[in-house]
């Protein structure tokens, strides 16, 4: 992938001296995600000038797609100029040094296109959608903690927070394929864990009940969706494709493939059917 990404370079360079961009896209137009993220910059930079230069500095000077992300995180939360050097330093270092962030990144860019009905490609996700950048930002913040930074993971995080409105403690692993939909006052807390295939609207809180100390955040298994505003509190589980219904106050675990729904949140259905005090069954099964 890395290397159509290379392969494409000369394309695009090629495209800044081009009167046409009709040849430099057909080049573009290989399989893969960066090819099309590329391929996707050059049509938007032909229909909108004024974008020109955004899409230059973000994705068409760019010789890797840790350079991409490394451009697009530092465009999103960097404050001033040498520091968002720095930042973009930071990204491209972490994404070179810990091969597992990029995987769990293009799964994300899957994800939200996928799933979310106003993301129009790829490339949109990857240069406007806060919620993504928030979740780029804390991969990256996570990897440095994990291994052992965790003064430059906790100035990341931050950065996220006040930028984004989204605060996820550096601590939290989070799987691929996660999904957070418009994110602003998302809360996250230490000893939270949030499996593959995830999506978390904006205004969740996964946080402890303030009676506990040590792990006491909730467990989010592989699947499931948050709706918008839910809080999720305490050491339990959101069993793996279950729902969780905007508004919703969660004290007691989950089952698996259930709708929980209210204050306190109580369950209206299990496997699809109007509940009727049954607990779903394990998760492999469906
Ligand atoms: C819970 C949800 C997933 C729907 O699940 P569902 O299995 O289709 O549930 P239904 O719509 O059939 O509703 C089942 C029952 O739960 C109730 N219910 C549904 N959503 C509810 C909610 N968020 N809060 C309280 N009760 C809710 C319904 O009124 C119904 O109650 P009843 O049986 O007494 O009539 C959906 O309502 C929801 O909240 N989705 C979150 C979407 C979101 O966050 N959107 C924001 C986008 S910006």
């Amino acid at each position: 992938m890395i290397d159509e990404f290379r392969a494409a370079t000369l394309d695009r360079r090629m495209w800044q001296h081009m009167p046409g961009r009709e040849a430099a896209a057909a080049a573009w137009n290989r399989t893969g995600l960066w090819s099309e993220i590329g391929r996707l910059a050059i049509e938007m930079a032909a229909r909108e000038p004024l974008l020109r230069h955004m899409l230059d500095e973000t994705v068409l000077s760019r010789e890797t797609p840790a350079e991409v992300v490394g451009a697009a995180l530092s465009r999103r939360l960097g404050s001033h100029r040498n520091h968002d050097a720095a930042l973009e330093a930071l990204v491209i270092e972490t994404l070179h040094e810990d091969p597992a962030v990029l995987p769990s990144l293009e799964a994300d860019l899957v994800a939200v296109t996928t799933h979310d009905p106003a993301c129009r490609s790829s490339l949109h996700a990857l240069l406007h959608l806060k919620g993504f950048h928030a979740l780029q930002a804390h991969r990256v913040a996570h990897s440095l903690w994990q291994r052992g930074r965790l003064d430059v993971a906790h100035w990341l995080s931050s950065q996220a927070s006040a930028g984004l409105g989204v605060d996820i403690h550096p601590a939290v692993p989070i799987g691929k394929g996660v999904m957070l939909d418009h994110a602003t006052g998302i809360v996250i807390g230490e000893t939270a864990v949030v499996e593959d295939d995830v999506s978390i609207l904006q205004d969740v809180t996964l946080g402890a009940t303030g009676k506990e100390r040590g792990d006491r955040h909730p467990k989010v298994r592989r699947g499931a969706m948050l709706g918008a505003g839910a809080k999720i509190l305490g050491n339990i589980e959101i069993g793996c494709m279950s729902k969780v219904g905007a508004g919703s106050v969660v004290v007691r675990a989950v089952p698996p493939h259930c709708t929980v729904a209210g204050v306190p949140a109580r369950v209206v259905r299990t496997r699809g059917r109007i509940a009727a005090g049954t607990a779903a069954g394990p998760c492999d099964e469906t």
